[in-house]
Order: structure tokens, then C-alpha cells, then sequence
């Protein structure tokens, strides 16, 4: 018995933003931001799309490719920390939206770790479950709600979008999933927050005043963290899969800033031409970036079938991690 990826699916918002917008809204410059993130532009959502609309693009998408109809799944997984509401679950509203009416449905949150948390969690309830068949799982984010558009430290890394994978249990099928490692800190979880709106500081006028209720970053910390940890879990998975970095055809970070990817590669001595990158045009759409990515790849006939794929991320909690899949099989209706 195996599990393997039957369906990947992504949307971003039509709306572009470049980083010469940016200027005129925060003191900083292109230059700035190029030089010190690899960023260009970011997709921003409108203001009647909230991230389930942006989940349910991606997921009709990755439905599509799939073959599949929504009453086929069995569970909807959505990793995000821009979700809807507090509650009813984002992955709720994501079922009433597409029909999915017997899905088991909850959210996860591991801030830009997210998507592969949720991959990871799928995995083993496929494994463990026997009337579990298929799982969907997406990473979706409406950054843009989140950011104060005051603050240049944050407000021109971020950018909305969605990506979707859906996990299908196979009699017949290896598994893709190679090796996995999860981690997390939270000694650290105050470099990477929203410091209001929770239980521990709810909602009132002063912190609304003072806009607590959005990102806060300490970037340096954050960068040094995120290039330690995903090198270190990258290494975990690679040594519990017995396998050597050179064996990798595709490493596909959390698409945080290219300087980060380009550290995170080089300590894994994996030539950048295999590294994927898109966070030139996407910037940081923090749990979405890597289902955004692997829908690239697997459309744009980047990865091919047998491919050895190593995904790592890092976020807020701190929180990292690594999945290696191997890509078994590609449909057809990817092209
Ligand atoms: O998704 C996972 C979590 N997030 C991350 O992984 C992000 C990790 N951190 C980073 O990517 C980088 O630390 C940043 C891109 C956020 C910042 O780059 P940096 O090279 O670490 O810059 P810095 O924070 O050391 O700031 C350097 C200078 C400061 O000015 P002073 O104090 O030296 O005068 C900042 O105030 O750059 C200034 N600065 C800016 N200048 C122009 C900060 N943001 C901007 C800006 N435009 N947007």
C-alpha cells in the first residue's frame, strides 16, 4: 500500500504588486528589496476574496487534475495563519464551497512550515485510517490581511496565493513518501507573531489603535533560525532515507527570501539550477509557497516521474521541517 500525489492545484490573485508601488507607499526602493530578498512583485488579493476563495481555486485546480469530484474526498486539510475566522475552520468553508460533503475538514496551523505539517499529517491518516482513501491538503494565505502597510520591515516580503496537493491511498502504488521530519521552539515564537486578537491579548480599541494585530518580524533572528534549522532537518531526512544530497533532482524551500534558499542549497551543496524558486514573482506567501511551487513544477514538466523531491520550510513558532517524496507518478492532465 501506498500514497501518492494524485492532484496538485495553485491560483494567486490577478492583482500585481511591484515593489516601485511599495515605494510609494513605505520609505524603501527596489534596489532594497531585490538585493536583500530576490523579490519583484507579490499577488494581492481583492477585497471581497477572503483565503478560502483563494483555497478553492487552487483546490478546483488540483481537482481537475486529478480526475476527481469533490464528493471523492475524504478529508480537507487547510494549513494557514490568515485564516477566515478564528472559527468555524477555513477548511470548513473550503467544503461548503466545493461540495465536499464527506470530508472530514480542520485546519492547521504551523505558520509558513504549514504546508508540509499538513502534508505529513495527511500522510499518516491515510496510513493509519482504513476508510481513509484521499486526502486534500492546502496551503492557503491572504498575507496582505495580515501585514501593516506601515511597517517597511514586513509589508514588501508577503504576497497572497494557494496551492493543493491531493494524497490518494494505492493498493497497487509505492509510496512517495520517502522521509519526514517535523521540528519545532517555541522559545523563539515572539520573533514571529501577531501580538494581539488571541486569548492571551484580545481585541480592544488600544490594540487595534497601536496595530497589534499585525505581522511582526525580527528579520535578522528569523533568517539565521530558518537557514540553520531547514539545513539541519534537510540533512535528518536525507540521512533517515539513506540517501545523498547529490541524489536530489528538486530541493523546494518555503520561498522566504532568496538569500535564504541560495544559503540553504549551497550548505547542502545542491547546485542552484536545482533549487526552485519563484519568490521573484510571488514573494512570501508563507504555508502556500510550496504547493504553489510543486504545481509549477509538475505543470511546467519540471519534475519528472521518479524524481527524488526534497521539500523543507521554516516559520513562526518556530517551527521547520522536511518531506522527501519521491514522484511517482505524474497524470496526464498535468500538461
Ligand atoms: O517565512 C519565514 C519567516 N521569514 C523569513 O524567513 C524572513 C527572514 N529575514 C529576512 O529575510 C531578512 O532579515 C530581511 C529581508 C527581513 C531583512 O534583511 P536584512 O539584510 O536582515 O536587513 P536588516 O533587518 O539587517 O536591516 C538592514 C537595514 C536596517 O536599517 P539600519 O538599521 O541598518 O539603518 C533596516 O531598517 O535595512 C532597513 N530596512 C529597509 N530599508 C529599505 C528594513 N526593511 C527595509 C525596506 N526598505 N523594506
Amino acid at each position: 500500500m501506498g500514497i501518492r500525489v494524485i492532484g496538485t492545484g495553485s491560483y494567486v490573485p490577478d492583482k500585481i504588486m511591484t515593489n516601485a508601488d511599495l515605494e510609494k507607499l513605505v520609505d524603501t526602493s527596489d534596489e532594497w528589496i531585490r538585493t536583500r530578498t530576490g523579490i519583484e512583485e507579490r499577488r494581492i488579493a481583492s477585497a471581497d476574496q477572503a483565503t478560502s476563495d483563494l483555497a478553492v481555486k487552487a483546490a478546483e485546480n488540483a481537482m481537475e487534475m486529478a480526475g476527481l469530484t469533490a464528493d471523492q474526498l475524504d478529508g480537507i486539510i487547510v494549513a494557514s495563519i490568515s485564516v477566515d475566522h478564528v472559527f468555524p475552520s477555513t477548511a470548513c468553508i473550503v467544503q461548503k464551497k466545493l461540495g465536499a460533503a464527506n470530508a472530514m475538514c480542520f485546519d492547521l496551523e504551523a505558520a509558513c512550515s504549514g504546508l508540509l505539517y499538513a502534508l505529513e499529517v495527511g500522510h499518516a491518516l491515510l496510513t493509519a485510517k482504513k476508510h481513509l482513501k484521499r486526502i486534500m491538503v492546502l496551503g492557503a494565505e491572504k498575507m496582505s490581511s495580515l501585514l501593516n502597510w506601515d511597517d517597511r520591515n514586513t509589508c514588501v516580503l508577503f504576497g497572497d496565493g494557494a496551492g493543493c496537493i491531493i494524497l490518494e491511498k494505492d493498493d497497487s502504488t509505492e509510496d512517495c513518501f520517502i522521509a519526514g521530519s517535523l521540528g519545532a521552539n517555541g522559545e523563539y515564537s515572539d520573533i514571529l507573531q501577531i501580538p494581539a486578537g488571541g486569548s492571551a491579548c484580545p481585541a480592544t480599541q488600544e490594540t487595534v489603535a497601536n496595530k497589534e494585530h499585525f505581522i511582526t518580524m525580527a528579520g535578522q533572528d528569523t533568517f539565521k533560525l530558518a537557514v540553520n534549522s531547514m539545513v539541519k532537518v534537510c540533512r535528518k531526512v536525507l540521512e533517515e532515507a539513506e540517501m545523498d544530497a547529490s541524489q536530489i533532482a528538486w530541493l523546494v524551500p518555503h520561498q522566504a527570501n532568496y538569500r535564504i534558499l541560495k544559503a540553504v542549497a549551497s550548505r547542502l551543496k545542491i547546485p542552484e539550477e536545482k533549487v526552485y524558486i519563484n519568490v521573484n514573482r510571488f514573494g512570501n506567501t508563507s504555508a502556500a509557497s510550496i504547493g504553489i511551487c510543486l504545481d509549477e513544477m509538475v505543470r511546467g514538466d519540471h519534475i519528472k516521474q521518479g524524481d527524488y523531491v526534497l521539500l523543507t520550510a521554516f516559520g513562526g513558532g518556530l517551527t521547520w521541517g522536511a518531506v522527501l517524496m519521491k514522484w511517482s507518478y505524474i497524470p496526464k492532465t498535468a500538461k
